[in-house]
């Protein structure tokens, strides 16, 4: 899949840019707060009509500005496509050739990316809730109903989450509680079950990947932490009739707290070495590792999916890593795929041709030929 060019409107501080990018490599080279971040996220906009850096829209639409549009060009095996995303007045439009797209969802699944910035470094080491973030971002890219699930188990979570809250200063009582439980409770059911699903399908070409990277001969296996203590084989149905029982049971605290203890909002990842937790007991060499093999295991995996790789978008990660680890991701650079890379320095003499040079300051973009 490739990205053939790129329109930029008011968005954060790219205004009015066209880029026509390479099919191959692209380096994108700029100080500090010039605009390579936002132009990586004006790609991801394209994909998933979502910002991998903030939930509220206004943020980046630019400030002396109301509105925001962003429009890309894609090439896929199959054809040649549109996609834009535009925002003002409270409301996002997304069209595909032109054509306006009702849901978020009605996107999701056609515009392929793999992306890497230095906070997925922190993905390890980070809280809970990283990992959550990043299981729920990777998996609604690749499946439409995922997310469409989660945004229905979020809106009905926080409504229970009220009902708690009123329940306990005395305003419903606890009978109301019933259809909530059910409806969250066949939602959150849902996502575990393709959470687990999703991990499995995962975790082989990710222990594939770090075995390459690093050399070392330990599996590296991903677990899922599920809040819910059930057998991760159970069915959809039993997840259900879980998370009822546990709300039951736990149904004094939660009117107490005024929130819903257990659910997959309340879940984690683990990454273990062999028998050590990476989090713990792992170096920080392995921990990159370890994150370096769960994108490009994840690359894999979209590969297969979709029958192409995926456009892969590394925002300053070269810098962060060190010896065979910059080699694993300039190997994977090297394969048949398209890659948008920003960097602060031009330290990627390595890169294969053919490439497209480009420098942005102040959100302006421009070609450049030639090395320094
Ligand atoms: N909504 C916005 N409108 C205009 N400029 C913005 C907006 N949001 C961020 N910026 C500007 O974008 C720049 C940061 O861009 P970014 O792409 O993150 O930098 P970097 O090149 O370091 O990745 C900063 O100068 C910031 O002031
Ligand atoms: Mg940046």
């Amino acid at each position: 899949m490739q990205l053939k060019r790129l329109y930029s409107d008011n968005f954060r501080n790219l205004f009015r840019e066209e880029i026509k990018l390479n099919p191959g490599v692209n380096i994108v080279l700029g100080k500090n707060a010039q605009g390579k971040t936002n132009f990586l996220e004006a790609i991801y906009v394209l994909a998933s009509a979502n910002s991998p850096r903030t939930n509220i829209e206004q943020e980046i639409v630019n400030w002396d500005n109301q509105y925001y549009f962003v429009k890309g060009e894609i090439q896929s095996l199959e054809d040649t496509f549109s996609i834009s995303v535009g925002y003002s007045q409270g409301r996002k439009r997304i069209r595909l050739n032109e054509n306006p797209l009702e849901r978020v969802k009605d996107l999701l699944g056609r515009f392929m990316i793999i992306f890497f910035g230095p906070e997925d470094l922190q993905l390890i080491k980070g809280s809970p809730q990283v990992r959550r973030q990043f299981i729920d971002r990777e998996m609604s890219l690749l499946y439409p109903l995922y997310y469409d699930n989660l945004q229905r188990f979020r809106s009905v979570l926080a409504q229970r989450n009220n009902l708690l809250k009123e329940i306990g200063e005395k305003k419903s009582d606890e009978g109301a509680l019933e259809p909530w439980d059910e409806q969250l409770a066949s939602l959150g059911a849902e996502i575990v079950s393709r959470r687990i699903r999703f991990l499995n399908e995962l975790k082989e070409r990710v222990s594939n990947r770090y075995g390459k990277i690093s050399g070392e001969n330990l599996p590296l296996e991903i677990g899922y932490e599920a809040s819910l203590t059930l057998d991760q084989n159970s069915s959809s149905q039993d997840w259900k009739r879980g998370f009822i029982d546990a709300w039951k049971r736990r149904r004094k605290e939660e009117i107490i707290r005024g929130v819903t203890v257990i659910g997959p909002h309340r879940d984690d990842l683990s990454f273990r070495l062999g028998e050590k937790e990476l989090r713990n007991y792992g170096s920080q060499g392995q921990q990159r590792t370890a994150v370096l093999a769960l994108k490009t295991g994840e690359l894999d995996l979209m590969k297969e999916k979709k029958g192409e790789n995926p456009v892969l978008l590394l925002d300053d990660v070269f810098s962060e890593l060190d010896g065979a680890r910059q080699e694993a991701l300039l190997k994977l650079i090297g394969e048949d795929l398209q890659s948008i890379i920003t960097t602060t320095d031009n330290n990627l003499q390595e890169i294969k041709e053919p490439r497209y040079y480009f420098t942005v300051e102040n959100g302006k973009f421009c070609r450049w030929e030639g090395r320094k």
